[in-house]
């Protein structure tokens, strides 16, 4: 049986890879009795269970959760019991912590310090986002934020510093090291379940308790991991993370970059994929709808067999995509550059929350005349699609008020969302057709960000 070796608070530590589902989380408390690692919601929710991981790609912060162990083979775990110093001293984030008062009855402290450590070997400072994923219930956040504010900008103490290059980790267990071994091997078991970030399927187990009889881990295939600038734009490999995603095209796709700023919190974007916000098939997740009104074409593996699709004829209807069996998300491809994408997220919170509706616009505009239109939508039906009839109402017509107005009554011919708990099918309809509203006035240069409303 392979051995799952990773270092654990700069100690090596060795694993029988016989659980490949059980979390790390778990592991921690029940079997190393580090339960300072403390578990609020089991779902990735609250940050209360954050870790520090490291590897070649640099450091991050992880929900122990919904981590299970084969992900850790080759890296660097760091709890808060590996945050103090040789001679006991406090991690300045502690310190900080203490100094200003930003703990009460302590259940979140530990996963709050170990995301503020995390941001300071980072040199990270944006801290409503970095702590956006740790829940506090007594302490309010400005002390907080006070202290995350007095060790912003200061050097790591030197003892944080783990060093994955020398562990001799050896294969990974049930993880193919390429997307040629995944192809091989998924073709021959294509009744397994793929895992990538385990974001959502980190929940089948530790919510719906569900055994996977086989799996296989995604995350040790580096070519999944690529961006690369090809003749068609950008191709997308389907295991970059969609931290690693939004860094990558804050440049050339701002709007999009901005939608990846909400996309949960800074842990679970730590380990989210883009190829598992597509292949799971949420009518909400939030990567399609702009995906879509990009034009982006999605690369399916099977095998040695390659094809290529338009993203949008993937989601066939709720639960059902367009995949056979031993086929696999490889990669996505989208314009190099799409100046005039704007997406906007309506959730019942602003940090932290699955979209009620995601709408993204690619309206191009030749003088006065709507040139063409790419509009998608999530949280609007079984599947993230494309508002077909609004579409047609615009293109070719004059890039005016009164034509977005002419188009707003397409919408309930596009869509007939549902209500649910975080909307109702009217409040849906009717924002739906506010975003292009909106957006038509933001593109006449008013400001309509609720971030920007002066008081
Ligand atoms: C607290 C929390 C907040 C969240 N917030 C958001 C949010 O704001 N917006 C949003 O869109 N989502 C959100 N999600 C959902 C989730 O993070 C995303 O859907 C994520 O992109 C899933 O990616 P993953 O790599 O973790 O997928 P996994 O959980 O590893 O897999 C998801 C599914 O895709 C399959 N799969 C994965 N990769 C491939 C592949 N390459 N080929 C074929 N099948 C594959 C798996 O078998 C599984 O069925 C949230 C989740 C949590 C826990
Ligand atoms: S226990 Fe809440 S995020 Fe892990
Ligand atoms: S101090 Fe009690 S939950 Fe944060």
């Amino acid at each position: 049986m392979n051995e799952i070796a990773f270092l654990l608070n700069g100690n090596p530590v060795s694993v029988r890879a016989d659980a490949p589902t059980r979390t790390l989380l778990d592991w921690l408390r029940e079997t190393r009795g580090l339960t300072g690692t403390k578990e609020g919601c089991n779902e990735g929710d609250c940050g209360a269970c954050t870790v520090m991981v490291t590897d070649a790609d640099g450091t991050r912060a992880l929900n122990a959760c919904i981590l299970f162990l084969p992900q850790l083979h080759g890296r660097a775990v760091r709890t808060v019991e590996g945050l103090t110093g040789p001679q006991g001293e406090m991690h300045p984030a502690q310190a900080a912590m203490v100094d200003h008062h930003g703990s009460q009855c302590g259940f979140c402290t530990p996963g709050f310090v170990m995301s503020l450590a995390t941001a300071q070997a980072n040199g990270a400072t944006d801290h409503d986002d970095l702590l956006a994923g740790n829940l506090c219930r007594c302490t309010g956040y400005a002390p907080i934020l006070r202290a995350a504010e007095a060790i912003a900008g200061t050097p790591a103490p030197a003892w944080i510093g783990d060093e994955v290059a020398d562990l001799a980790a050896g294969p990974a267990p049930f993880a193919p090291a390429s997307a040629a071994e995944l192809a091989s091997w998924y073709q021959a078991h294509p009744d397994a379940t793929l895992i990538a970030g385990a974001t959502d399927v980190g929940l089948w187990v530790t919510k719906q308790l569900r055994d996977l009889p086989e799996v296989a881990f995604l995350h040790a295939c580096s070519d999944l991991k690529r961006i690369e600038s090809t003749a068609d734009g950008l191709r997308i490999g389907a295991g970059v993370t969609i931290a690693a995603l939004r860094k990558a095209v804050r440049e050339s796709h701002p709007s999009f970059a901005e939608l990846l700023r909400r996309f949960a919190s800074e842990q679970v974007r730590g380990a989210a994929t883009i190829g598992g916000n597509i292949a799971n098939g949420s009518p909400i997740g939030d990567a399609p709808p702009a995906l879509i009104a990009m034009g982006a074409r999605l690369t399916l593996r099977r095998g040695e067999a390659r094809r290529e699709i338009p993203l949008e004829d993937f989601f066939l209807d709720y639960g059902r995509q367009d995949r056979a069996p031993g086929e696999f998300v490889e990669a996505v491809t989208i314009p190099a550059t799409a100046p005039a994408l704007a997406c906007y997220k309506l959730s019942k919170r602003f940090d932290q929350d699955i979209s009620a509706v995601c709408g993204c616009f690619n309206l191009h505009v030749s003088g006065s005349t709507i040139d063409s239109a790419r509009i998608a939508f999530g949280g609007m039906a079984g599947i993230p699609k494309r508002a077909a009839t609004v579409e047609a109402a615009l293109t070719g017509q004059p890039w005016t008020l009164a034509t977005i107005e002419a188009a707003l009554p397409a919408f309930a011919a596009d869509f007939a969302p549902l209500t649910d708990m975080r909307a109702s099918a009217g409040y849906r309809l009717e924002t739906a057709a506010n975003m292009l509203l909106r957006h038509f006035h933001e593109r006449q240069g008013q400001p309509v960000s609720v971030l920007e409303v002066a008081p």
